[in-house]
């Protein structure tokens, strides 16, 4: 199975949704190493519930220096034989040494149909905008924010009377089946990273049902 680290800040309802994917016994991944940048993110206790080792690298005891910061990740990524990188909700922009690092072995899922609405606050911007379809996208991290070669996304109908509350469930709900289904499309080999694409093979890809 490929190893998983999974980098949190909060909440951790993504990670929580590739807990439950794991747990499934033919899933082809699973969770090595859970670490937060937060010694209060809820994501630790998901995953000492699921038995799953965690690990706190506080960028506050880094002051002022990020390389220290990363380096001690990367540290504890490699003791636990981390294999993928998955960006779950972390809210630190990695610098281009740590993404080189993880060359293609680093994902993300952000909260927009990329390259739409990058950064914070996507659901209130989708709704400014005035689009009719907002989602989420599972990308490989490449130094620029929320840039990257796309691997998947589900897209959601934007709804009369929606406001950034609403659509966010809406939206949140496809992050927990699609961040799962891009792991699985990667740990099988059926995407594969070719310079800035993603390339999707092998056999027909089925898509989860809420997407
Ligand atoms: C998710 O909506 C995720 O897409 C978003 O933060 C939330 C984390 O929730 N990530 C970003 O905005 C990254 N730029 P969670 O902790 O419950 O998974």
């Amino acid at each position: 199975k490929l190893k998983l680290g999974v980098l949190i800040s909060g909440r951790g309802s993504n990670l929580q949704a590739l807990i439950d994917a794991c747990a499934a016994a033919d899933f082809p991944a699973e969770i090595v190493l859970v670490l937060s940048n937060k010694a209060d993110a809820f994501g630790l206790e998901r995953a000492s519930s699921a038995g799953i080792p965690t690990a706190v690298v506080s960028h506050r005891d880094f002051p002022g220096d990020k390389p220290a910061f990363e380096a001690a990740m990367d540290g504890k990524l490699r003791d636990a034989g981390v294999e993928l990188v998955c960006l779950a909700g972390f809210m630190r922009l990695l610098s281009p040494w740590f993404v080189g690092r993880w060359q293609d072995r680093l994902i993300n899922i952000h909260p927009s149909l990329l390259p739409s609405f990058k950064g914070l606050d996507t659901h209130q911007r989708a709704l400014d905008a005035g689009v009719r379809f907002h989602g989420c996208t599972v990308h490989v991290v490449r130094p620029a924010m929320d840039d990257g070669p796309i691997i998947a996304q589900a897209a959601v109908p934007v709804l009369p009377g929606d406001d950034a509350d609403r659509l966010a469930e809406r939206v949140l709900a496809c992050e927990h089946a699609l961040y799962p289904h891009a792991v699985r499309l990667l740990a099988e080999g059926r995407a594969r990273v070719e310079g800035d694409r993603v390339v999707i093979g092998g056999p027909a890809v089925e898509v989860p049902a809420v997407i």
